[in-house]
């Protein structure tokens, strides 16, 4: 496994990330044997960051993790997360530092390696309309809490979900006062890595990974598999979620199975084994990408993916190929 420096941060973390969410579901409802069975090779085959979120099964994937790690006794990374709702307006302070705590209480640690916020960004809070998405003189109070909790050791560095309005989340990315960003970058939606083709239907994500790279700002790819769907197969396994809701791609997840098709051609060339290499080893081609996470169902999984990163970048010629 290659490891890579977060951003300006000392976090040295592995090249595919454990995602601990509900679409994989692994760490939200799977057997907690089946858990530590799979957290335990992850650590064997050198992944040491995880990812998780107090949304994450109401709690339980951070519960989880963290019973996990300490039974394992691993000195892994954790990232987890804080979501605001429109009725913390006015109580940013007091709705981080109360989330904060009860992740470390779940995870059972005393510091948080990465907290991140997240929320959407936009311009601005629109609370009735878009509870979800803040805006960024939001930002920068949260910006100031996260700080505060890492003067008060309650988490060592601090970044945001890089999601939402493209022109709010370039000006945030350029303003900074964050470590990391985490940005849906995948096959069916490169834009957060080049430049948008000619008639691109989805939301565009203006090169974002370069800019906060340019920035000293850490790269954390997301979505790699567009939830599952670049599996190309729209069954879903047991443990994952069933219902899927694309991030900046087709409205639901049927046509983002058949759009990925479209890729096919990398496996009847014989460029790549299957379409979960491709979509893998694609992110895993942006050098500015400092740890790419993988939302995971089973073992299998886990060690089918490690598999293909270790076979490192497509050739320029693929590459080539896949932007037509
Ligand atoms: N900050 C945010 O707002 C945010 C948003 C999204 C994700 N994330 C983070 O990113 C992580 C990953 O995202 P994600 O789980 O949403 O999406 P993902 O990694 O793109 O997709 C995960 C799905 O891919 C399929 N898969 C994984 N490995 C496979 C393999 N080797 N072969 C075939 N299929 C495979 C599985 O589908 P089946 O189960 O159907 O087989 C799995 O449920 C999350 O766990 C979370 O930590 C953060």
């Amino acid at each position: 496994m290659k490891y890579n420096i977060l951003g300006r941060t000392d976090l040295r973390v592995s090249r595919l990330g454990f995602g601990c969410g509900s679409i994989g579901g692994l760490l939200v409802r799977g057997e907690y044997p089946k858990m530590r069975q799979a957290v335990s090779r992850a650590l064997e085959l050198g992944i040491n960051y995880f990812d998780t979120a107090p949304l994450y099964g109401n709690g339980q994937s951070e519960v989880n993790l963290g019973a996990v790690l300490r039974e394992l006794r691993a000195e892994a990374l954790i990232g987890t997360k804080v979501r605001l709702t429109g009725k913390d307006a006015g109580r940013i302070g007091e709705a981080i530092t109360g989330s904060v705590e009860e992740s470390l209480h779940r995870l059972g640690r005393e510091t948080i390696d990465l907290i991140q916020l997240h929320n959407r960004i936009g311009f601005s809070w629109e609370r009735e309309k878009d509870p979800d998405r803040i805006g960024l003189p939001d930002l920068d109070t949260v910006v100031e809490v996260f700080a505060m909790l890492e003067r008060q050791g309650k988490v060592r560095f601090w970044g945001i979900t890089a999601m939402g309005e493209t022109d709010a989340l370039r000006a945030a990315i350029a303003k900074g006062g964050f470590q990391s960003i985490q940005i849906p970058y995948n096959l069916l939606n490169p834009t957060a890595g080049e430049a948008a083709g000619e008639g691109f239907p989805f939301q565009g994500y203006g090169k974002l990974i370069g800019r906060a790279a340019q920035q000293g700002i850490g790269v954390i790819a997301i979505r790699i598999l567009a939830g599952g769907a670049l599996s190309g197969n729209p069954e879903r396994h047991p443990v994952a979620s069933n219902c899927v809701n694309p991030i900046a791609s087709e409205e639901v997840y049927g046509d983002d199975v058949a759009r990925t098709r479209r890729y096919s051609f990398l496996v009847e060339e014989g460029m790549v084994s299957n379409l979960v290499e491709a979509a893998v080893r694609f992110v895993v081609s942006n050098a500015n990408v400092s740890t790419a996470l993988l939302g995971i169902s089973s073992l299998e999984q886990l060690e089918q993916a490690v598999k293909y990163v270790e076979l490192g970048r497509l050739s320029a010629e693929t590459l080539a190929k896949i932007r037509g």
